[in-house]
């Protein structure tokens, strides 16, 4: 664990160098899981690692956080500096930065804090963190892919348990609680989000579980994950409810084969641009274009979305151990929705898929 995180700070402080940054500002976020194991509340008092191209790393605490940063991962090896009550801490920050330098602050940094350290700085320009983060936790060490590779899993499981339970007669809201609780039974140690969307429902690609009750002839989109040991999982399957809605059979078989089209491109040295192109080149041959409303998919790992994205303009080149979720879809107002979503691996020679659910067309009861 230990090595890891300060291999992790040291690549951090060697791409900071290459970027021509002052220094990377990291609060409480994903980012600071990362590179040190420490996962603090956001708060109003701010958190601030220092990450220096020419200096040891710095973790800039309120004092009464301190104990609980000192018993933290890398809490021994870090130099801590508490502030007190009452103190400035953005001077306290501004100490120990170059003043007129470019400092990377990490994307989800609150921004009030942002604005404070704005004030204390006034001749530094900031730029954001994920510009320099973002390709470090793209790709994914083999620990972190055996993670991944168990979130699917029990993803996959958590699939197959909820068709087995069946979905005729029940409201979409108890369909979501008992995915989320699946997931902790086939192992996540929460679950993240569970969407359900019958009928016309599943044409908002993020629709949020109504009251609404599921029904014979009713196209269901079931998208769901959650974290098992800070890594993710993130499924969607659309399954049938005894029989398919008028007009239903063809358009899934469209997703399905640009889903497959996509996947199939996947490989190391490959634009991730040109999976979302692989993904959107059937659809729109069919002259649903207009109606896949999202790009293809998001890098995946200690955040749900994450950096890589594939889309187009994204100008990630895939690399072994980046992975993302491909999940084209087509949605039709007022009628249905259709989604198909799976997890990848880029491997040395091509891809792995971490899903393995079915994709044919399921029949539920
Ligand atoms: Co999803
Ligand atoms: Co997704």
């Amino acid at each position: 664990m230990r090595d890891r995180h300060l291999h992790r700070l040291e690549r951090a402080a060697r791409a900071a160098a290459e970027r021509g940054l002052a220094a990377v500002l990291v609060g409480p976020s994903p980012d600071l899981a990362y590179l040190t194991g420490y996962e603090p509340m956001p708060l109003e008092r701010p958190t601030l690692l220092v990450v220096r191209p020419d200096a040891s790393p710095r973790l800039l605490v309120p004092a009464l956080e301190a104990p609980a940063a000192r018993s933290a991962p890398l809490g021994g090896d870090l130099e801590l500096l508490a502030w007190r009550d009452g103190e400035d801490p953005y001077a306290a920050a501004a100490r120990l930065v170059a003043p007129a330098g470019t400092l990377a602050v990490d994307d989800r940094l609150w921004a009030a804090h942002l604005l404070g350290l704005q004030r204390a700085l006034p001749a530094a320009r900031f730029v954001p963190a994920s510009g320099v983060l973002g390709g470090l936790r793209a790709v994914k060490d083999p620990e972190e892919l055996d993670r991944l590779r168990r979130a699917a899993a029990a993803a996959d499981a958590t699939f197959e348990a909820i068709c087995a339970s069946g979905l005729a007669g029940r409201r979409e809201l108890d369909v979501a609680a008992e995915l989320a609780e699946l997931l902790v039974a086939n192992g996540h140690a929460r679950a993240a989000f569970t969407i359900v969307a019958a009928g016309p429902n599943g044409a908002s690609p993020h629709h949020e579980p109504t009251e609404r009750t599921i029904r014979t002839g009713d196209a269901v989109v079931l998208d769901f994950g959650g974290a098992l040991e800070g890594y993710h999982s993130d499924i969607t399957r659309t399954v049938v409810v005894e029989r398919a809605p008028e007009g239903f059979a063809a358009v899934y078989e469209l997703v399905r084969e640009a889903q497959e089209a996509a996947v199939a491109a996947v490989a190391p040295g490959v634009p991730i641009a040109e999976v979302d192109r692989a993904a959107r080149e059937p659809i729109e041959r069919a002259g649903f274009g207009e109606r896949f409303l999202h790009r293809t998919g998001h890098g995946i790992g200690l955040e749900v979305h994450e950096p890589p994205y594939a889309v187009a303009g994204d100008p990630t080149v895939l690399a072994p151990g980046m992975t993302f979720s491909v999940e084209p879809g087509i949605y039709l107002d007022g009628r249905f929705g259709v989604r198909i979503e799976d997890i990848v691996a880029v491997t040395p020679d091509g891809v792995e898929r971490l899903n393995r659910a079915d994709r044919a067309l399921r029949t539920v009861g």
